[in-house]
């Protein structure tokens, strides 16, 4: 009897509104990756801290692409310096336990920047860096 034709006529109307709400998903697809910015910004890694020999450091590119003394004093700790002598600016290089100058023969502690040899007499300033799973950062 009647019945028969309203049930017919709900279908084809709720089939319609489906089809509108499907249009209406498709078009909502996520914001794209920012790009990786070329310098490394404050907080990015600097290096993993497994890439250093506890009690060791080593010369890496810091925040402003100048390369800084990264190293590690303990297993989990790391700890980061200028590479710029303070006698005269040369840049030193990490050799094991000490920072040594090439120009005139300074040497630091490469766990905390200070002098063991002059001619310079300040500690090598240091940079704020900390540990994030597995990974130094440059910030505190
Ligand atoms: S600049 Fe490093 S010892 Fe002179």
């Amino acid at each position: 009897m009647a019945i028969h034709h309203g049930h017919t006529r709900r279908t084809v109307l709720t089939t319609g509104a489906a089809a509108a709400l499907g249009v209406t998903a498709l078009t909502a697809c996520g914001p794209e990756e920012p790009a990786a910015p070329a310098a490394a910004a404050p907080g990015s890694p600097l290096a993993a801290l497994a890439d250093i020999p506890v009690g060791e450091a080593k010369l890496v590119a810091g925040p402003d692409e100048e390369e800084i003394v990264l190293a590690r004093p303990t297993e989990t700790t790391a700890a980061a310096f200028s590479a710029s002598c303070t006698h005269q600016g040369c840049k030193v290089k990490a050799e094991g336990k000490d920072l040594t100058c090439p120009c005139h023969g300074s040497v630091f502690d490469a766990l905390t920047g200070a002098v063991r040899t002059g001619p310079a007499t300040e500690p090598l300033p240091p940079i704020a860096v900390s540990v994030r799973e597995g990974q130094i950062v440059s910030g505190a």
